[in-house]
């Protein structure tokens, strides 16, 4: 893979851990930081420049860098969504990060600027937007569609054939059926299950198991479609 000069944006503890993703992990190069003019307390930041985003393109070509902003998931990713959009008037690429610890196949479908940390399973077929973040551990399952500025923190599992729409949230250990279409800005608390589609803005909290009377067939109702 070509190595690219890469610019971070931030100097939060967000931001040090892509510089050590892409130092140990990565064939590029990490050369500067920037945050807002306001934001910046030092002239340095894990040992490299701290230049301030309004006058970025002046010092670093959008020809020659390229940037990666690693934002939290404040305000349901909108100010990551902001900032990514921001760096793409100024006209940067962005560049996407994938561990080489996740397990992934030939053919990737991943837009630019996502965060792709260790042991995130995505299965074939799976399609993930643009300025996405998978923290460690999710599943991804086949044929999954993961849309635009979405946030998956730990050990999520999103089952074969879902549509996650823009600026969603997962909490930790959350679980979405498969066939599922997540409505845009939904926020899945931690350790919720979610069974059927979400509308627009919806909080989930809470998981719920009723018992059944045990049928021996019962996985036949499973869909013979998904298996994951
Ligand atoms: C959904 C969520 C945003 C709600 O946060 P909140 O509004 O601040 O909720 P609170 O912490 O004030 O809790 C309110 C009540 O709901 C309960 N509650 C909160 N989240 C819950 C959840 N996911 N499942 C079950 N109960 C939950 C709390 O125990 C508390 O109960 P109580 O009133 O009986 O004491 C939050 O719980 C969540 O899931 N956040 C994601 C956490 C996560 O994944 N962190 C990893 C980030 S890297």
């Amino acid at each position: 893979m070509e190595q690219k000069k890469i610019i971070i944006f931030g100097v939060s503890q967000l931001a040090s851990l892509a510089h050590f993703y892409f130092k140990y992990d990565s064939p590029h190069a990490v050369v500067a930081f920037t945050v807002d003019k306001d934001y910046i307390q030092a002239d340095t930041f894990e040992g490299l420049p701290v230049v301030p985003f309004e006058d970025i393109e002046k010092l670093y070509s959008t020809e020659e860098y390229y940037m990666f902003l690693p934002i939290s998931f404040k305000q349901m990713s909108h100010l990551r969504r902001e900032k990514y959009e921001a760096a793409k008037a100024k006209g940067y690429k962005c560049v996407s990060y994938v561990s080489s610890k996740a397990t992934t196949w030939p053919d990737l479908n991943i837009g630019e600027n996502c965060f792709i940390f260790e042991d995130n399973t995505i299965q074939p077929y799976v399609k993930i937007g643009n300025n996405c973040v998978l923290w460690s551990g999710n599943h991804i399952g086949h044929h999954t569609e993961i849309k635009d500025h979405v946030f998956l923190t730990s050990h999520v599992v999103i089952s074969g054939c879902c549509v996650v729409e823009e600026n969603s949230f997962f909490g930790v250990n959350s679980t979405v059926r498969d066939e599922t279409i997540i409505g845009k800005e939904t926020l899945v608390g931690m350790g919720a299950i979610i069974t059927k589609d979400t509308p627009e803005g919806s909080i989930w909290i809470g998981a719920k198991s009723t018992q059944r009377e045990s049928k021996s067939n019962q996985i036949d109702s499973i869909s013979h479609k998904t298996n994951g």
